[in-house]
This record gives structure tokens, sequence and C-alpha cells, in this order.
């Protein structure tokens, strides 16, 4: 074992941050920020669409209900495809984290390595088992409660690594310690109050936006004259939505009582995190309430805009946990810091391949989703 407080001396006497990147930004980082929050939106959309769609599988596969058969070859059938979303969505907010962050992510991504390693396994585990399911539930019949249990749990283990990683990323003063008690990587933040708080504030929802997908399936089988199919998943994903956006409230007051002083007064200061925060509540309080009309109703514009201000709220939470992020920073970092040396030739192509790939994701989505509605009854 290293001995820490020669460790301490050694690293304290030079700077306690890696310096920054003397290449600088290629655009102002706000660019940088905004680009992020879109992306990692769109992920955690995607995760909790998966996520939530594995939870409600194993709810309704427990309570072994034949009616809710056509819900649950959705969800079944839907686990691939939104794990593709996951992973293509992930990428983006890892470039741009690595890119504004690079300092503090690569270092407590170290600090956790050999946990921080097997998120690829588990990606591979869970995207394998959500593919056994779609392609054996036909024609074997027993096993897949297990298949996609074993699935979700690779999944949140990812995501608990994830959020592991993040609030180290955030907590440089704990590095030292941590490298010189366990510098083979076998570490987690444990110690981090706010850490069980955070990863269930990004779980809970899962319930909710899945219920929400659940609920444009139903507008959708609607429309295709479907009614009797189309009630049962109304009624059953209204029903997920509120279950979803309430445990998330909890988990919003355990953080917040959990939060350091500093950052708690940060967030409540009256100033755009503030904002961020009021907006989020009032958007996913719009969602359930448009939710209700969706479950009502036999259009596919209710549900499309209930699930339009769920992503909406997120946003607001992505924008305001970097926001929180840079204030935990503050004593060693600030975005300021980094040269900004601007290439605009190349960000301009790198918005054109955006707008392109968002086109393509649409148009996919527009033709893949109803399909997907439409499969659940065989
Ligand atoms: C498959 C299961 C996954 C789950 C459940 C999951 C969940 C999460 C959660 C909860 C966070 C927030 C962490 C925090 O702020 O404390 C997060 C962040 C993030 N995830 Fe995922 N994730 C998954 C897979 C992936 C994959 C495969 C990638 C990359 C290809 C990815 C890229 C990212 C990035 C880059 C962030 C941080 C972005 C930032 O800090 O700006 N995730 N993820």
């Amino acid at each position: 074992m290293i001995n820490a407080s020669l460790l301490n001396d050694i690293f304290t006497a030079a700077a306690p941050m890696p310096g920054v990147d003397p290449l600088g930004y290629g655009i102002p980082p706000l660019l940088f920020q905004l680009l992020s929050y879109l992306t990692f939106s769109m992920h955690i959309t995607a995760m909790n669409f998966t996520v939530g769609g594995a939870i409600l599988f194993l709810w309704l596969h427990l309570r072994r209900n034949d009616a809710t058969l056509p819900i649950r070859r959705y969800l079944g059938g839907g686990l691939p495809l939104g794990m593709s979303y996951v992973v293509t969505l992930g990428i983006p907010p890892l470039l741009f984290v690595q890119v504004l962050y690079g300092q503090q992510f690569y270092s407590s991504s170290i600090l956790i390595g050999s946990f921080w390693i097997l998120i690829i396994p588990l990606l591979i585990t869970a995207y394998g088992l959500f593919y056994l399911h779609k392609l054996t539930r036909d024609s074997r019949r027993s096993g897949h409660g297990a298949i996609i249990f074993i699935g979700l749990v690779a999944m949140l283990l990812i995501g608990f690594f994830y959020v592991n990683n993040i609030t180290l990323s955030m907590t440089p003063e704990k590095w030292l310690d941590m490298y010189a008690a366990k510098p083979d990587g076998l570490s987690l933040n444990l110690s981090e109050p706010t850490l069980f708080p955070r990863f269930l504030l990004f779980i809970t929802p899962a319930i909710a936006v899945s219920g929400l997908g659940i609920i444009l399936a139903g507008s959708f089988l609607s429309r295709w004259g479907r009614e009797a199919e189309a009630s049962l998943f109304r009624s059953f994903g209204v029903r997920a939505v509120p279950v979803g956006f309430v445990l998330q409230a909890v988990c919003a007051l355990w953080i917040i009582a959990v939060l350091p002083e500093n950052i708690s007064a940060f967030v409540f200061a009256g100033n755009s995190a503030t904002v961020l925060l009021v907006a989020g509540i009032i958007l996913a309080a719009l969602a359930a309430i448009l939710a209700l009309i969706a479950a009502g109703s036999k259009r596919v514009l209710p549900a499309l805009l209930s699930l339009i201000m769920a992503f909406a709220a997120i946003f607001c939470h992505a924008a305001l946990r970097d926001m929180v992020r840079l204030q935990y920073l503050a004593p060693v970092f600030d975005l300021s810091q980094v040269p900004v040396k601007t290439q605009w030739g190349m960000f301009g192509i790198f918005v054109a391949t955006l707008l392109l790939g968002l086109a393509l994701l649409i148009v996919l989505m527009l033709r893949v989703f109803p399909g997907m509605a439409s499969a659940a009854r065989k």
C-alpha cells in the first residue's frame, strides 16, 4: 500500500488538479455546454425508456395476467432498440464531458477503473439478453423474467458506476487519499452522501417515461382502430406516470437534504439554477397533466406533447446538474481557465452532421415506433 501522507506531500506541493489542455476549446465553452445538455438529455430519455420498460415488463410478468400480454410484448420488443439508443446517444455527451471536464473525468475514471471497465461486459450482457428475449419469446415460454431481470441489473450497475464516476470527478479533494488506499482502481465513491439519491433521481423517472411511451403506443393503436388494446395501453401507462414522478420528487427532497450547504444555498439563491429547478418541476407537472389528457384521448398529439414536456424537464435537470458540478469545482477549476481558439469551420461541419443525424433519428423513430406498437399483439 502506498503511504497516503507521502503522496499528499508530493502532490499538494504541485497543482491539486491536472493542468488544462493548452490546445484549448475550439468553440466558446457555453456552446459545448448547450450541446452536452441536449445530447445528455437524449441519452437519459432513452435510458429512462429502456430501464423503465424493463421494470414495467417485470412488474407485469410477475402478475401473470394474460390480458397484459400486448403491453409486455411491446415493452420487451422495445428493449434492444432502446438499448441501441442509450449507447448511441451516450457517445456525444461522452465526448463533451471529456472536452469540458477532461482532467476531472479521466482522474475519477482511473480511481474507479476496475469497476469502470466492467461497463463494457455489462453493456454486452444487457444488450445480448434483451435480444435473446426478443428472439426467443415465441419459441421458448419460460425464463424470460430472469433474462430481463439480469439485463436490468446490468443496466442499473452501469448507471451506478456512472454516478460514482461523475460525483467523484466533482470532488477532487478525495482523490489522493482514495488512490493511496486503493491504487488498483477498486474504489467506489460510496462515502459520497449524494450518491444514492442522485442515482435514484435519474432512475425513478424511468417509470414515468416508459409509461408515457406506453400511452403514445396506445394513441397509435387508437388511430388504427384497435380500441380494446389502445385503452389497455393507455390505462396502464397513465398509472405508471405519477408513480415515476412522485418517486423522483421524493429523491429530489432526499438529495436537497444531503447536498453540502454551499451547494444547496447556490441552488436556492434565486439565480439561473433556481429558474432551472422551478422550470423542471413545472415541465414535469405539465407532462403528467398532458399524460392524463392523453389517457382519455384517441389522438396522438397529447401523448406526443407530454413526451416533449418530459424531455424539456430532463433538459432543465441536465443544465442544473452541470451548474451544480461547476459550483462543486469552483475552488479549483472554472471553464474560463481554458483558452478558446475558435475553429468555426469545424463547428459548422459538426452542427450540419448533428442536424442530419437528428433528422435521420426522427424519421427512423416515426417509422419504427408505430411498428412496435402494431407488433404488440402477435
Ligand atoms: C446502459 C446503461 C446506462 C445507464 C443506466 C446510464 C445512466 C447514466 C446516468 C444515471 C448518468 C448520470 C450520472 C451522474 O450525473 O451522476 C449517466 C451519465 C452519462 N452517461 Fe450514461 N448510462 C448508461 C450507458 C451509457 C453509455 C453506454 C454511455 C456511452 C456510450 C453513456 C454515457 C454517459 C455520459 C457521457 C454521462 C455523463 C455526461 C456528463 O457528465 O456530462 N452512458 N448515465
